[in-house]
């Protein structure tokens, strides 16, 4: 089965798991680009605004092609209780075949982030949410492997 991992990361930790994710499946991956600019506190502040307003954004051209893949997981971070608008701006342009989604969080926030993708798009096949804390203290190792194995049995 080939499958591959799309996401997108501000700060760096759906980027870690996606990345451990696509070691794991020894699948392809490729990060999905905001072209707006989310750094400083006025950018953190308009991230929230969007995400509460479930905004679509702008996003860099997707080289993977969609169509080559049994398999597509989806990452995005928690943003406002929902997805980021880079992820709901690149499902909403896209069909898929089979889906997975994984996001990570603060504390909270997943079901409604995976209710809305799925709303989105189709129902997953698994789906992992991760906090911060854990991925801080190396703690989310038994967490990716069972979304990994429940993956591979896809094939
Ligand atoms: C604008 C913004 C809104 C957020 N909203 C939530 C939220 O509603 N619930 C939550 O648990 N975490 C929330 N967070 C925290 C992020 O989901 C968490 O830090 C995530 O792991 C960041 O992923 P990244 O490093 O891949 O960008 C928010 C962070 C930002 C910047």
């Amino acid at each position: 089965m080939k499958t591959l991992v799309l996401f997108y990361s501000m700060t760096g930790k759906t980027g870690k798991i996606a990345n451990e994710i696509a070691v794991k499946l020894n699948s392809d991956i490729e990060e999905i680009f905001d072209k707006k600019n989310r750094n400083g506190i006025f950018g953190h502040l308009a991230a929230g605004k969007d995400a509460v307003l479930k905004k679509f954004t702008e996003i860099e051209e997707v080289k993977k092609d969609l169509s080559q893949y049994d398999l597509v997981i989806i990452g995005t971070p928690v943003w406002a209780h929902g997805m980021t608008p880079a992820i709901r701006t690149y499902l909403s342009k896209n069909k898929f075949n089979k889906l997975a989604f994984f996001c990570t969080q603060g504390h909270t926030g997943e079901k409604r982030t995976f209710r809305e993708m799925e709303e989105m798009t189709k129902q997953p096949v698994a789906v992992l949410s991760l906090m911060k804390k854990e991925i801080k203290n190396n703690q989310y190792q038994e967490k990716v492997r069972e979304f990994c194995d429940k993956l591979k049995q896809q094939e």
